[in-house]
Formats: structure tokens, sequence, C-alpha cells
């Protein structure tokens, strides 16, 4: 039996862990959930233990937010205390956040192995905070889990096979598990007055869509001239940015637009789910669309989730009004052709037996 620190921080990561911990508790694995505090809102942090049944936090560091620099070096200086006090024979880190790279950096200088789950995705944009914070991640760690085979094959180009497991993507285990759960507990569609099928989905959160003021005005003009019903639940540095730049009074009272605060995860498994069309920057937004069978408008220039684009379930239509527009009245697949790209939703319990088998 091993013991593993898991490192979580913020809201996609603790999707990600839930059937993680679950695969590894079941196993009989020690799991110790080590939480940083990049996110700490209640509908951005809490409601996912909550509701998910993810474990409480063993320790949290309570870092919250900051500059990169500070929040990252907070985050080491703590993460660094609780390794060398429990001497894991595991770390494991998710994604590609500030919470990841300080995970990664350390186990890394600590010698201690370290997982990386979702290895090996590339945006090949160096501006975005992920894209080095994935790559850095991926070159300290000793077991590299990736969710696709693009993951592997980016990996491969960097030199990276040595620890590099095709395993799935946890974000479809944790669709898998949940979605009887929100079909039978949800009440959001009911609570908001939405039809099935009778509105779009909008979530915008990355760093280059909402720092710019212009970018986020040309983004929110496009949203709130939509002739249909759309619904955002709004990311708090997405709110904090319209306020800042005297564009969130327009934003939430102009057009079909609703903003609404962050739903909790089975709320928006069923938002997804029963949207006519998603729109979004978001990554793990974009996968539950092709998960969904939803089709997605992303609006970004490049994304680590090529396969959904490949597959017609997803358009990188970029902040251009015209190509928004065009991409609503887009002809996409049948609900039928969706290949099952990102693993058969086991990927959490393959990554406990290749950890509990190796150490
Ligand atoms: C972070 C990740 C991003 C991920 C996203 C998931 C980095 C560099 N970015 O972006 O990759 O897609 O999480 O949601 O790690 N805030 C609150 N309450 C909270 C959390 C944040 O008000 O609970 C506000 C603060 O104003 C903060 C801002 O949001 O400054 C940004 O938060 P931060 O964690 O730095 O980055 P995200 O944009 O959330
Ligand atoms: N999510 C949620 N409530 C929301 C918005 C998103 O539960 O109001 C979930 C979503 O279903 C997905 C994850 O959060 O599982 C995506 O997180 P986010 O968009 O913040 O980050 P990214 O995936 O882009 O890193």
């Amino acid at each position: 039996m091993i013991k593993v620190v898991t490192i979580v921080g913020a809201r996609p990561q603790f999707i990600k862990a839930v059937p993680v911990s679950r695969a590894l508790r079941e196993a009989g694995h020690t799991e110790f959930i080590l939480h940083t505090g990049q996110h700490y809102d209640y509908g951005m942090s809490q409601v996912f233990f909550d509701e998910l049944s993810l474990p409480s936090p063993d320790f949290n560091l309570n870092v919250r937010s900051g500059s990169h620099g500070q929040q990252t070096g907070q985050m080491l200086i703590g993460i660094e205390e609780v390794l060398q006090a429990e001497k894991p024979d595991w770390v494991v880190v998710f994604g590609d956040t500030n919470s990841t790279l300080a995970g990664a950096l350390a186990a890394v200088k600590l010698h201690i192995p370290l997982a990386h789950v979702e290895a090996g995705l590339r945006s090949y944009n160096r501006e975005m905070p992920e894209e080095h914070n994935r790559v850095i991640t991926d070159h300290c760690a000793d077991m590299l889990f990736c969710p696709t085979k693009t993951a592997v094959e980016n990996l491969a180009n960097e030199g990276l096979k040595n620890g590099v497991h095709l395993v799935g993507d946890p974000m479809y285990d944790a669709v898998l598990m949940f979605s009887e759960k929100a079909k039978q507990y949800s009440t959001i569609l009911h609570d908001l007055g939405l039809k099935m099928g009778g509105y779009l989905l909008a979530t915008i959160h990355r760093a280059y869509n909402t720092d710019e003021p212009d970018t986020l005005k040309a983004i929110f003009s496009v949203l709130t001239s939509i002739d249909e019903p759309v619904v955002f639940p709004i990311h708090p540095r997405t709110r904090q940015k319209l306020q800042d730049s005297g564009l969130l009074t327009h934003a939430a009272t102009q057009g079909n637009l609703q903003l609404i605060d962050p739903v909790s995860y089975l709320d928006m498994l069923i938002l997804e789910q029963n949207a006519r069309l998603i729109l979004t920057d978001s990554g793990g937004v974009q996968k539950e669309a092709y998960f969904f069978a939803v089709p997605c408008l992303t609006l970004r220039r490049e994304t680590e989730w090529v396969e959904t684009v490949q597959s017609g379930w997803n358009i990188l239509v970029g902040i251009e009004p015209e190509r928004i527009l065009a991409g609503l009245r887009h002809d996409f697949p049948s609900k039928y052709q969706q290949p099952a790209l990102f693993g058969n939703g086991q990927s959490a319990y393959t990554i406990s037996n290749i950890l509990g088998e190796v150490s």
C-alpha cells in the first residue's frame, strides 16, 4: 500500500480529484489531501467537497489570490513543509494551475516521486500561464497520466517517454459518476426558468480574454447581442474584471444574457447537458460539451483538446463577432457521431493501479 499526497487548489482540480481519490482509497492506499487555497469562495471550492463527497482537506494553506510569483511561492513554502512532515510515496498533481506547478516543484526538489494527471496537454501558446505550468510539471514528473493520444505524442516530441501512460480522462469518469445524481437532484432549469435545448450556456475566465478591457468588452457585446437566452455562471475573475472596467451593469442588464453566480457541479452538468450550444474558453467545459454531445464554440485561437475540434463538435471562433454569430448557426454532427476519445470512464482506477504497482 502506498501513501499519497494529493494537491488541489482550483475548481477543476476538485472535480478531477474526486474519482482519483475514490480509487486510491478503495484500493486501500493512504491519501492526504492538500488544498492550496487558490480558490476559496464557497461556490469555487467548498461546494465541490460537500456535493461530491471529496474528503475534507487534511491541510489547507489558505494562500488565496495574488500575483503569480506571490501565489506560487507561498504555495511552494507550505507544500514543502507538509511533504517533509508526511514523506509520501507519491505526490499527485492535476492539470495546469499555479497549484499544480507549486506541487510539482516542491516534490521534485525533495526527490519525492511526482505523478501528473492530465499530462501532455499543449496549446503551444506560451503566453498562457497554464502552458508553462504544464510544461514544467511534465518535465518534473516521474509518472505522466495522459488523457488522450495527442497528449502522449506531445510528450514524445519533447523526449518524454518514460512513465507515460494513456489512461483516459478523470473528468469523463466524473461525468459518468455524477450524471444520474445530477438529473435526480438538480433543480437549476426550473430555478432559472429554462427549457431543455432552449438556451445557450456561456463561461469565460481565461486571463487573455478577461484582463484586457477591450477584449472583455468585445466578448460581452457579442453575448448581449444574441437573440436567444444565454446563461452565464460568472467566474469571480471575470466578475471582478467587468466591475473594474465599468462593464458589469451593462453586461448584467442587456439583451438575453443572464449572469448568475458560479453553480455547483451537479447544476453545471444539467446546464451543459440541456444547452442548445455552449460558448466557452474553459478547458473542462469544452470536454464536457463533447461528453454530452452538445455543440461548442471555443472563444480562443487554439485548444489543448484538439480531438473535440477534429471530431466536428467544437469550433475555435476566437473573439470575432462574425465568427461567433456564424458558429451559432453552424450545422454540427448528429448526436450519434460521438467517438470515445477520452477513455472508458475508468481512468482513475487505472491511475491508482499503476501507482500501487510501481511503488
Ligand atoms: C485559475 C487557473 C486557471 C484555471 C482556473 C479555473 C492559474 C494560473 N490559473 O485561474 O488555469 O482555468 O483557475 O477556474 O492557476 N477569485 C475570487 N475567489 C476565488 C478565486 C478567485 O474572487 O475563490 C478571483 C480573485 O479576484 C483572483 C481572480 O479570481 O485574483 C483569479 O484567481 P486565480 O486563482 O489567480 O486564477 P483563475 O483566473 O481562477
Ligand atoms: N464548473 C462548475 N460550475 C461553474 C462553472 C464550471 O462546476 O459555475 C465546472 C465545470 O463543469 C468543469 C470545471 O468546473 O468541470 C471547469 O472549471 P473551469 O472552467 O473553472 O477551469 P478550466 O477547466 O478551464 O481549467
